[in-house]
């Protein structure tokens, strides 16, 4: 079996390739532009005979015919910066994917495409816990880029015998969530950003009154969601959210990392809540989360 995992030296892509090593025998093929990344994070499969890295933009690839498999996880993947920076999240977070499945087309064969998506998409949800038929509500261009390939996928089923499935990511946390390296890590996951600030001396801040809400999945379970989502024997063509089916306020996050925190401003763009129905990964992947944040973060902050 040979795949290609897309945005592989990110925080994602690098635990994605640590798993599939793990937990199979196929040769990998890894991209990514280092625009965000970081090769330390991939330094430990540098010299593995199943692993090849390229430093290259997704816009690059003239071909995917050699590969079973494409986790597209390429992206720039922050709200706040995307407001900005418009014209530079379209490219990474809707022309590298469009241009994945062009590839496609062009080659005339469909190998299955397993696409990042989030949860972003529902902004702050009617229904709690959220389903995939939560009608979708864009709060920020990068959620409204996500989920414009989820539509170009769906559009292109009805041409080609495109074969892909959707992963919404709820919070993902986990090693290298923060890359010291990245322009945009003041917008990255907030357990990451929590932890480095307690290993810094630093206090905590908390944007809003902390009452914010988050549904946080490890990102080995993601891993392993991808993995279950790649060796589907169906064709599923769907999304499937991808969370704990838990959920959590940032300010008990914050008191379970440290006693030194304080408040600033909300940020817009941002949901309330996040809290993952994960009843049709659970009954089609057959895929459960099996980690707990509270391990986690016992573990990063007594190590
Ligand atoms: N981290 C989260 O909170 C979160 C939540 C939901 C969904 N997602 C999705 O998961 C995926 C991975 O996110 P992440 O947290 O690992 O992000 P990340 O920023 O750590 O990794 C993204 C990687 O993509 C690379 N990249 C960007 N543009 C590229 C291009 N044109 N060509 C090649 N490589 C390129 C970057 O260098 C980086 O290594 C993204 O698609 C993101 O939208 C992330």
């Amino acid at each position: 079996m040979k795949v290609l995992i897309t945005g592989v030296a990110g925080f994602i892509g690098s635990n994605l390739l640590d798993y599939l090593i793990e937990h199979t025998d196929w040769q990998i093929t890894g991209i990514d532009n280092l625009s965000t990344g970081s090769e330390a994070n991939i330094a430990e499969h540098k010299n593995n005979k199943r692993f090849t890295f390229v430093n290259q933009n997704c816009t690059d690839v003239k071909t995917l015919k050699e590969f079973d498999k494409v986790f597209h996880l390429a992206a720039l993947p922050r709200i706040q910066p995307s407001f900005e920076l418009i014209t530079e999240h379209i490219t990474a977070n809707l022309v590298n994917g469009i241009h994945l499945i062009e590839v496609m087309i062009r080659d005339n064969k469909f190998p299955r495409l397993i696409y990042s998506g989030s949860s972003a998409i529902y902004g702050t949800p009617e229904h709690i816990p959220t389903a995939e038929n939560e009608p979708v509500s864009c709060l920020s261009p990068y959620a409204f880029q996500k989920y414009e390939i989820e539509k170009y996928l769906e559009l292109i089923a009805t041409r080609y015998p495109i074969d892909y499935v959707t992963l919404r990511y709820f919070n993902p946390y986990g090693p290298r969530s923060f890359n010291p390296a990245n322009k945009f890590n003041a917008y990255s996951s907030v357990v990451g950003i929590f932890l480095n600030r307690k290993k810094n001396g630093q206090e905590l801040l908390i944007t809003g009154d902390g009452g914010q809400k988050r549904d946080f999945i490890h990102v080995s379970d993601l891993a392993k969601a991808n993995h279950l989502a790649s060796v589907h024997p169906d064709k599923l063509n769907t999304a499937f959210n991808i969370g704990n089916g838990s959920t959590l306020s940032i300010v008990d996050l914050a008191k379970m990392i440290s006693d030194k925190y304080s408040f600033i401003a909300k940020r817009e763009g941002e949901a309330d809540i996040t809290f993952a129905d994960i009843t049709k990964a659970k009954t089609i992947l057959k895929w459960l989360p099996v980690y707990k944040i509270e391990d986690y973060i016992k573990k990063e902050t007594t190590s």
